[in-house]
């Protein structure tokens, strides 16, 4: 198992709705760090690059207009097999069909507006974080339980 970073994003309804706390917290609990944290309105520059992948798609538009909506809380977490990890904590994009247990299954319905975002893949999360966060943003230390996890 390899320690790797990803980067996630507490998308505006999450923000909105109060579940900051609830998606770190459960990042945490899971044994993840933090390694960077912020609060930010994203740009509408910054939100398609973040979903360049997707630009073209029918669903692009509305996908842009929301996440650049209000404030969202953007972080990058660390751990072993950081990034499926974060995947599996998630949920499957579709709230209404995320398995219970899951962030989207526990708190949502709807698709656009399924709480959080997570990179999909290692060399994803490092182009995501970038958008984001400078180097000296990210932190490197080490907690004394993580022998344990
Ligand atoms: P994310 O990138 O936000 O972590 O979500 P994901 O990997 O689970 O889903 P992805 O396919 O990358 O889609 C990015 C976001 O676009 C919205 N979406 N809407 N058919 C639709 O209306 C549709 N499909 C995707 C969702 O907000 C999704 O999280
Ligand atoms: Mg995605």
């Amino acid at each position: 198992m390899k320690v790797e970073r990803t980067f996630l994003m507490v998308k505006p309804d999450g923000v909105a709705r109060g579940l900051i706390g609830e998606v770190l917290s459960r990042i945490e609990r899971k044994g993840l760090k933090i390694a960077a944290l912020k609060m930010i309105r994203v740009s509408r520059d910054a939100a398609e690059k973040l979903y360049a992948v997707h630009r073209g798609k029918p669903f692009f538009e509305k996908l842009i207009d929301h996440v650049t909506s209000g404030p969202v809380v953007v972080a990058v977490v660390e751990g072993r097999n950081a990034v499926e990890a974060v995947r599996t904590l998630i949920g499957d994009t579709c709230s209404y069909k995320a398995k219970p247990g899951s962030i989207r299954g526990d708190f949502g319905l709807d698709v656009t507006m399924n709480i959080v975002h997570a990179a999909d893949s290692e060399a994803v999360a490092g182009r995501e974080l970038s958008i984001f966060f400078n180097d000296d943003e990210i932190f490197n230390y080490s907690r004394g339980c993580e022998r344990w996890i």
